[in-house]
């Protein structure tokens, strides 16, 4: 019996090989595993057989059946294997495939990232602050008299409120003295809004970057080193920097920086960058006034500003002539950047 057992293994495996498809290899595995499978047959037999052969044939059937689910598997395994190639046969791998549209970065990001990074590298956090302010945010808090042109309604968007859409980044500056006690290092990129009339450098919305840095014994020689090794690694190792006297309300002294550039096809030129100062101590004191401490005590407390336009940086940076394509969207545009 134990030969018969052999025998329908070999026939099992030879009709699973022969199978073309699955429905054959399933009829093969009902015919040979199923129910009624001569192997069955065969173990309804055992009962008859003496003790000695009883476990021979066992191990016999056990083995068919066995090597009968691995033969089923191997085959089950190739008609899959075959049918994957056929279904990929008349692909033709070498087509060109259809390309996607790959964006790039903005060229404003792409300044303003470089400048973060480079302002990072010296120790300054971001930070921020919201673009609808208070007017004490915006002008009162950095020493701006109540009849500054900027704050005008013609130079300002007023809400009915009273409430204004910044018109520079400098309210960061104040936001940021009220919660957090010096040290203060901190640079704040973000948007600003001026009711300008729109021409090739000007538009009604902008964007600055503001710094801050607030301990003791801050001077004036710190402010000039920073910002010097910030145009230098944002244009190069020889670039000219000028620290020209101006005046702000909320920084004394206070210098405009112009830095000498050769815009691309033309000869170099002083160009106005940004404005800068050591804080003015009435601005430590509306700060103190605000949080009702004497954190930002004036007599010992020290700190330098400056506030740059990322516009100008990238306009100068790509040599682009107006202000307006860096808000039109245009892919010609601003697909060459990247
Ligand atoms: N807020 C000024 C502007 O928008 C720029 C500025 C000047 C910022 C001097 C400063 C500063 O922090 O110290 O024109």
């Amino acid at each position: 019996m134990t030969e018969q057992a052999q025998k329908i293994k070999t026939e099992a495996i030879s009709a699973i090989e022969a199978a073309c498809d699955e429905n054959a290899l399933e009829e093969a595995r009902v015919k040979f595993l199923g129910k009624k499978s001569p192997l069955n047959a065969l173990a309804a037999g055992m009962k008859d057989l003496s003790p000695e052969e009883k476990p021979k044939l066992g191990a016999a059937l056990n083995e068919a059946r066995q090597s009968i689910t691995t033969a089923l598997e191997a085959r089950k395994q190739s008609l899959q294997d075959a049918a994957d190639s056929a279904s990929v046969e008349n692909l033709d791998i070498t087509m060109p495939a259809r390309e996607l549209p790959q964006g790039s970065l903005h060229p404003l990001t792409i300044v303003k990232d470089r400048a973060i990074q480079i302002l990072r590298r010296l120790g300054f956090a971001l930070a921020e602050g919201p673009e609808i302010e208070t007017e004490f945010h915006c002008f009162d808090a950095l020493n701006t008299p109540a009849d500054h042109p900027a704050r005008n309604d013609s130079d300002t968007f007023y809400f009915d409120s009273g409430k204004l859409l910044r018109t520079h980044t400098s309210s960061v500056q104040i936001r940021t003295m009220e919660k957090q006690d010096p040290p203060i290092k901190i640079i704040a990129p973000g948007s600003a809004y001026r009711r300008d009339e729109i021409d090739a450098t000007h538009l009604s919305v902008f964007n600055q970057l503001e710094g801050l840095y607030v301990n003791k014994d801050v001077r004036l020689s710190d402010l000039k080193g920073t910002l010097e090794y910030f145009y230098r690694a944002m244009f190069g190792d020889k670039t000219e920097v000028r620290f020209r006297p101006h005046f702000f309300p909320f920084t004394e002294p206070s210098f405009e920086i112009d830095v000498k550039l050769q815009v691309k096809g033309e000869e170099p030129k002083w160009i106005e960058v940004a404005g800068c100062g050591m804080v003015d101590p009435a601005v430590f004191g509306s700060i103190n006034e605000s949080r009702g401490d004497n954190a930002f005590d004036p007599a010992t407390t020290t700190g330098y500003a400056f506030g740059m336009g990322l516009d100008r940086l990238a306009m100068i940076q790509y040599g682009i002539k107006d202000i307006r394509l860096l808000i039109e969207n245009d892919t010609r545009f601003l697909s060459q950047f990247s």
